[in-house]
């Protein structure tokens, strides 16, 4: 593989001739390479990766998306913590032979991702990578973005795909969930509420990134402040109410995914007023009264859809998310299921911690905007 790389290398515009090529790098879809090269001047790293096509079909227009994206958070003044693309020499985003497509990015200097969730801080910054990353956004035009899974964070759809799966799935698995079918249709109306207010225009649809995991967050490796937001082929038009909600969805659980413990599986509140912290630190400003109101919501109403999808799977003989045993997409379901009770619970808190965070920053831009007032008349 690495005489591949090397020889894939050579198509981009970086410095230099390879001397190292290390792939340890962790990642579910594309491989990751991280390539060395040297010159009469010095050492240079690159990211060489190889995209999965099977996932994304059509790599050309979400290298697009991508261009768009990094080269308009670039643009932004002082800010040019980003991913880049390198062109090839044929003035291309990706590089194609027989083993497969690729692109090439500049390596993040100094910077380094976490696997596992350190700290409240840690987590705080999470939240403010992706309020940054929005903030830098929110003046892109979103209409020239291609949906790079179509429907991806459409509930409706999503429990229209489970309700069909109940008919045409397997019938031993069918019989074994109605419990679990019956929970997730029982809150039918409730979970349309984000595309229902993104179709009738109360929402905005805006640049979303739709995978806003720890690890796709780049660290300062100095200060341990969040720098940026990695792994943009998700990125699409949306509601910015995905990604905030399915931030909390994993990093705010007490338990992994497909942890069996059920009774176990609780929302924690000290996590997310955390996180809502520094995302509202950067998103306070722009967000709309009708955004900030679903925010909690959201969290509940991504996690049911993540919940039905696994159920959904599960039901269609497990064609779709990797299992590791016959009942893991159940398990994942259950889970699922019980995390979002314990958000139900807590959703009049949630609401009421949103409201006092915007408040109080609303408070901080009005005294500072006083002060700098009170400065011009000096
Ligand atoms: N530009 C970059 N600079 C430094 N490290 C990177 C860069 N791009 C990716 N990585 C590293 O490679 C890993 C996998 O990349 P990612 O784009 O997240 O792929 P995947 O879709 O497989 O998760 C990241 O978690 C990060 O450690
Ligand atoms: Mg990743």
């Amino acid at each position: 593989m690495n005489s591949i790389i090397k020889r894939i290398a050579g198509h981009f515009l970086i410095k230099g001739d390879v001397v190292d090529v290390d792939s340890h790098f962790n990642g579910l879809v594309n491989k990751t390479f991280l390539v060395r090269t040297q010159d009469a001047n010095g050492y240079y790293d690159y990211i060489i990766q190889k995209i999965n096509t099977y996932v994304f079909p059509n790599p050309h227009r979400l290298m697009e998306n991508i261009v768009h994206v990094t080269r308009h958070i670039a643009s932004k003044e002082e800010h040019n913590q980003t991913l880049h693309v390198i062109m090839s020499s044929e003035g291309k985003t990706l590089v194609e032979d027989a083993s497969g497509c690729y692109r090439c990015y500049h390596y993040l200097e100094n910077a380094h991702n976490y696997q596992q969730l350190q700290d409240l801080r840690q987590f705080k910054e999470v939240g403010r990578a992706i309020g940054i990353f929005q903030n830098h956004l929110q003046d892109f035009p979103v209409k020239l973005l291609y949906e790079v899974i179509p429907d991806f964070h459409n509930t409706p759809k999503r429990i229209k795909a489970l309700k069909k799966a109940a008919k045409v799935g397997i019938k031993e698995r069918i019989k074994e969930t109605k419990n679990e079918i019956q929970n997730f249709l029982d809150k039918k109306s409730f979970l349309s509420r984000v595309q229902t207010a993104l179709d009738q225009k109360e929402i905005p649809l805006r640049v979303t990134h739709n995978d806003t995991k720890l690890n796709n967050v780049m660290f300062d490796q100095l200060t341990n402040r969040a720098l940026c937001l990695i792994d943009l082929d998700t990125v699409m038009p949306g509601s910015v109410l995905f990604d905030f909600g399915d931030a909390l969805r994993v990093g705010a659980s007490t338990k992994p995914e497909d942890d069996k413990e059920f009774k176990h599986i609780a929302f924690d509140i000290t996590r997310f007023i955390a996180f809502s912290a520094g995302y509202l630190l950067q998103a306070n400003e722009w967000l709309s009264d009708k955004e900030g109101d679903m925010l909690s919501e959201s969290v509940y109403i991504i996690t049911m859809e993540c919940g039905m999808r696994f159920l959904t799977d599960y039901l269609l003989g497990d064609k779709y998310f990797l299992t590791r045993y016959p009942k893991h997409n159940l398990v994942r379901a259950k889970n699922q299921l019980s995390l979002a009770n314990d958000i139900w619970q807590k959703l009049t808190v949630m609401q009421k911690i949103v409201k006092s965070l915007r408040t109080r920053f609303e408070e901080i831009v009005i005294t500072k905007l006083g002060r700098d007032k009170e400065n011009c008349n000096l």
